[in-house]
């Protein structure tokens, strides 16, 4: 990043929407864009700057709109092409930015471009997607036959026969997800035109989903190579052949000088990226090379499995300090870091790495959000964390409605495992924990829907809610505000660099943030021990509070999930 111009957004923390559970605003359960209109509010009263908003186009919600059937429309479902241009007119005039889903590694395969594609091997689209034979000497549909032993993200194999045809094509995802082919040059102009399009009505820049997959390691007679065995499984691990493929870079800065080259500096771009590395996130994130703004990484959100995501294991503090303190590192000179515990895909954070009892619910959430919104970086806020919602109480496999979550419990269940233990798993980490519906208040479901939810509402809502919140000062809704408008206000938030302290401390989160001659000390206690802070960090008693999660009474004492925001003199 140049020193002398910081962009816009380092200064900005934007707040994720996923429209489903946000605000249904007609009563059929699903949330809308007629609900977002009405929360607008919300979201300018808590400060933020951006708003990404999950897929809302036209899709048979195989994966809740990550499967899109086109990408140029509104689904009834959300509402309608017109209430999306009000929503960026309403958005912009209370000074905020409409932030797209972009999800163009994959399709819906009720997509016209794949149902072309399958229609004959012949169709000049077929070339679009991953067609290929079964594997040498095997007859299609045989378990084995498939064209790679490659595991889908979503259990069981990427490949699924066209029983028409007797090719295979690629997933990654779901089979009602096939990916699409990066490598033909008419896909990745059909999806340019598709983003100036967006960027012409006025939307201000795109999450990509999934992006550091859109290129695959394909060898030059069309060969996908086997990845290694994964344990205990006749598939395979194949993401080295498609996580930072050879061709990402080639095709980002396409795409950058495709769609965003000439446009004003005012929209964002952050790329979804699983198991991107700090070395590349860095070469991603140069501004000199015209990729993206910024990347989500993975790796303190993997840093609590094991062998999978289902495999779970506590969370150790010194990992994360190490984790974060390398992106930190990493990013300082060149590059920037995208900051977040929540999305629609991680279980909620009070409950995965704070304290979701009720006595320290309240000050864990505090204590969470300080922590990363200090960073240096860009902080997101997924909706509902900002009151501090929490994990859902799930008692029985069908109150979960997530396809990964299924899908795994099918396959776990199958192969062998105890089915309670596999609902513990799913308890824990599915995906359904982040989306359950947004609580804004004590009316029936929560405020969000007059109708019946398409997801249970959490049964704490009586006490988590907005409306409550939105008045106390001493609120988890209070302190995100205090902590947005900290970050607008204050250069050393925005622009300073970073230093952990107290790496091998099992309870004592500690940094400083320096710009020009000011410091600020940053001390999260993530337990609920007490401490001396004079025996931790002798300068801190004496510093000066800029921020705290507690009430301002003993300088001396850091207590349980206590987080103190200090000047250093
Ligand atoms: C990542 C998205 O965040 C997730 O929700 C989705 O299931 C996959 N990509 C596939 O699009």
């Amino acid at each position: 990043m140049a020193a002398d111009q910081p962009p816009w957004w380092t200064r900005a923390v934007v707040y994720q929407v996923y429209p489903r559970s946000f605000m249904d605003s007609d009563g059929d359960g699903i949330g809308d864009l007629g609900g977002v209109l009405l929360r607008l509010d919300h979201l300018a009263d808590l400060g933020v700057d951006v708003v990404w908003l999950s897929p809302v186009y036209p899709s048979p919600q195989a994966d809740n709109g990550y499967d899109i059937s086109d990408y140029q429309d509104i689904d009834p479902l959300f509402g309608s092409l017109e209430q999306l241009d009000e929503l960026i007119t309403a958005m912009h005039a209370r000074g905020m930015r409409l932030v797209m889903d972009l999800v163009v590694n994959h399709t819906s395969d009720q997509h016209p471009w794949f149902a072309e594609a399958r229609s004959s091997k012949d169709s000049p689209k077929r070339d679009w997607y991953w067609w290929r034979p079964p594997r040498a000497g095997m007859a299609a549909g045989v378990p084995g036959a498939e064209p790679t032993n490659w595991q889908s993200f979503f259990s069981g194999s990427v490949w699924e026969l066209d029983e028409a045809s007797g090719e295979y094509y690629l997933h990654l995802f779901d089979r009602r997800q096939p990916d699409l082919n990066w490598e033909n040059p008419h896909v990745r102009q059909a999806v340019y035109a598709m983003m100036r399009w967006w960027l012409d009505r006025g939307v201000d820049g795109f999450r990509m989903d999934v992006i550091n997959m859109i290129s695959k390691d394909v060898g030059e007679d069309g060969h996908l190579h086997d990845g290694p065995p994964l344990p205990g499984s006749a598939l395979g691990d194949g993401s080295a052949s498609y996580l930072c493929g050879p061709r990402i870079h080639e095709f980002l800065q396409e795409m950058h000088l495709e769609v965003f080259a000439g446009r004003p500096d005012a929209v964002l771009t952050v790329g979804e990226m699983p198991g991107v590395t700090v070395e590349q996130a860095r070469l991603f994130t140069d501004p000199g090379r015209g990729e993206v703004d910024m990347v989500f990484q993975f790796e303190h959100v993997g840093l609590d499995h094991g062998t999978s995501k289902w495999d779970i294991h506590p969370l150790r503090l010194r990992d994360l300090k190490a984790s974060f303190g390398r992106w930190q590192a990493g990013l300082a000179e060149t590059g920037w870091n995208s900051l977040y515990w929540d999305n629609h895909d991680q279980p909620r954070a009070v409950s995965r790495f704070g304290d979701d009892s009720p006595a320290y619910r309240r000050d864990s959430a505090t204590c969470l959000a300080t922590l990363l919104h200090l960073h240096r970086g860009t902080p997101y806020v997924y909706q509902g964390e900002e009151i501090g919602m929490a994990n859902f109480p799930f008692a029985a496999l069908e109150e979960f409605r997530d396809v990964e979550s299924l899908n795994h419990h099918v396959q776990a269940v199958s192969a062998g495992d105890d089915p309670a233990h596999v609902l513990d798993a799913l308890r824990t980490m599915s995906r359904d924990n982040a989306r359950t519906p947004v609580q804004w208040d004590t009316t029936p479901n929560a405020g969000f829907t007059t109708g019946t939810p398409w997801i249970g509402v959490n049964p704490d809502c009586g006490e988590w809610n907005v409306a409550a919140q939105r008045d106390d000062e001493t609120s988890v809704l209070a302190h995100h505000r205090r902590l947005i408008a900290l970050r607008r206000d204050d250069d050393v938030v925005a622009l300073g660099d970073f230093t952990m302290l107290l790496p091998d401390h099992d309870d004592v989160y500690a940094f400083t943030r320096r710009l020009g001659g000011e410091a600020l000390l940053v001390v999260c206690n993530l337990s609920r021990t007490a401490y001396r802070l004079a025996e931790l960090l002798p300068e801190a008693p004496a510093a000066e509070l800029v921020l705290g999660n507690l009430p301002d009474d003993d300088p001396a004492e850091l207590r349980p999930w206590e987080a103190r925001v200090l000047r250093l003199p």
